[in-house]
């Protein structure tokens, strides 16, 4: 075979080879724990202010503030963070709107607002963080505010989260016995200061306009945008709003360089991750890894793999409730990045990766989702109030076959109408996952409901033989509610 094949093409194929060898391609993940941010996520060490100095914290924080605004920007634009609490957006890109030409002549107070309402279902890794490495938040805020000459951070912490806040607030007062916070924070001549919000646990107070009309006292729905909160935020003030993890670990970028930050991960989705993982591994955690690890090394290295092995994976939702589900076939090989995700129609969101095995009811799940997207609405904007309560109605008849198979494709066209058609990206996360149930699981919906046919025969709607309204009331006709 090899004499018949022209000697041009023999070089070719060999050099490929060589360049293979030369160049072989990066592979993610294995983080050193010399590399890992946050030291203490496990508890091996006292969450109070000796303990986190032992692990490197408030170290030099003098230093970085007397470098100034510009320099803590552009550092943190070089490290390529991207905001960790769901969408995504650079970091030091989102923090410099906040220094626009002439800024210093808008005077008055200005805001960093720490967002610790962590709603999104999967979710569990700013309280391990508030938990065990508080000091790691505050002085992020310290120096997170510095860069865009803050003089004040809110932190607003889910109500639920009572022992969290008890230990924030006195990690936050042992700053202040130490000199770090203040008015002469670090003893640079910078005064800022710190306090804690608690909320009364909405999902919707997650939302950044939201979170902002909590704090100000009123019901927490979020604003019509613009103006973005860099114009007129907190009490109508320049304000960012940023997530705990976001804030959280800029001290180290600062301390080790945005260089050091972006030499993990992809071009583009740079840095260390914490990832919350639960559902059906042989052991759910919160661990740090690099950004783009694969799916599989993630889940056999840290979780124990697959309840029943992997090839008993049904599907993963990596990002949160919010994003669409993807099947066994895409997780085989994906990595775990913004883009990657992206690129197969999910999103990384918050990084809480929920598992399911072959033994899940994946209606079942979805449904349960569209139950607390209903729960969780405003009900500011017709097509999120109206269209979330479609959505769970018709879910709840999907999860037991009643349900006509046109019925799927009339529900994919109402998210359609829902997506991207409100105030807040609410609307878009109820939407999404049934979008991904009826992409990758569609036979599975249309063999539910071809078994429930078999025991009545179900028009549009879900009526069955004799079903009507009487004084306003359905009777005669299964009404499914499942939660
Ligand atoms: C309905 C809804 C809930 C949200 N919940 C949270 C949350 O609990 N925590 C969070 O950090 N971001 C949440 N976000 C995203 C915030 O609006 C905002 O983008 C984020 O806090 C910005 O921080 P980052 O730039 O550090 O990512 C939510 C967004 C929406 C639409
Ligand atoms: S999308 Fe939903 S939650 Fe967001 S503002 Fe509109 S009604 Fe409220």
């Amino acid at each position: 075979m090899l004499s018949r094949i022209p000697t041009k093409a023999i070089k070719r194929s060999l050099a490929t080879i060589a360049d293979g060898a030369a160049n072989p391609a990066r592979i993610y993940g294995g983080l050193k724990d010399q590399d890992r941010i946050f030291q203490n996520v496990y508890g091996k060490f006292g969450h109070d202010l000796k303990s986190a100095e032992k692990m490197g914290d408030w170290y030099k924080t003098k230093e970085i503030i007397l470098k100034g605004d510009k320099w803590i920007i552009d550092e943190m634009k070089k490290s390529g963070l991207r905001g960790r609490g769901g969408a995504g957006f650079p970091s030091g890109l989102k923090w410099s709107f906040m220094n626009p030409p002439g800024w210093e002549k808008n005077a008055g107070p200005r805001y960093l607002v720490v967002n610790a309402d962590e709603g999104e279902p999967g979710t569990c890794k700013d309280r391990e963080i508030i938990r065990k490495d508080p000091h790691k938040l505050v002085e992020g805020c310290l120096l997170a505010g510095r860069a865009m000459n803050a003089t004040a951070a809110y932190i607003y912490i889910r109500g639920e989260f009572y022992n969290e806040a008890t230990i924030l607030q006195n990690a936050i007062n042992e700053a202040y016995k130490a000199g770090y916070l203040g008015k002469n924070a670090c003893g640079s001549g910078y005064a800022f200061d710190v306090y804690i919000h608690r909320g009364m646990g909405a999902y919707v107070c997650g939302e950044e306009t939201a979170l902002i009309e909590s704090i100000e006292g009123k019901a927490g729905k979020p604003r019509l945008k613009p103006p973005f909160p860099a114009g007129v935020g907190l009490f109508g003030r320049p304000t960012t709003v940023a997530n705990v993890e976001t804030v959280s670990v800029a001290p180290t970028i600062l301390r080790r360089g945005g260089d050091w930050f972006a030499s993990f991960g992809r071009k583009g989705n740079s840095g260390t991750k914490l990832f919350c993982i639960s559902g059906h591994v042989n052991e759910p955690c919160t661990v740090e890894e690099e950004m783009s690890i694969p799916l599989k090394e993630l889940l056999e290295k840290h979780c124990g793999g697959i309840k029943g092995g992997w090839d008993n994976l049904l599907g993963v939702i990596p990002g949160g409730s919010s994003v669409p589900v993807m099947t066994k076939e895409t997780c085989d090989d994906i990595l775990m990045d913004y883009d990657a995700l992206r690129d197969v129609g999910s999103g990384l969101g918050t990084a809480a990766v929920i598992v399911m095995n072959k033994q899940t009811d994946i209606i079942r799940a979805i449904q349960r989702f569209s139950a607390f997207y209903k729960h969780e609405s405003c009900g500011q904007c017709t097509p999120c109030r109206e269209g979330t309560t479609w959505l769970n109605r018709m879910m709840d008849r999907f999860y037991t076959g009643q349900a006509t198979e046109k019925e799927i494709d009339m529900i994919f066209e109402l998210t359609k109408e829902i997506e991207g058609h409100t105030i807040c990206a609410l609307g878009d996360a109820a939407a999404w996952p049934i979008q991904g149930l009826i992409k990758s699981f569609r036979p599975v919906m249309v063999d539910r409901i071809n078994e429930y046919n078999k025991t009545q025969s179900v028009g549009l709607g879900g009526w069955v033989k004799g079903g009507k309204v009487m004084d306003g009331k359905v009777i005669d006709n299964p009404l499914p509610a499942h939660h």
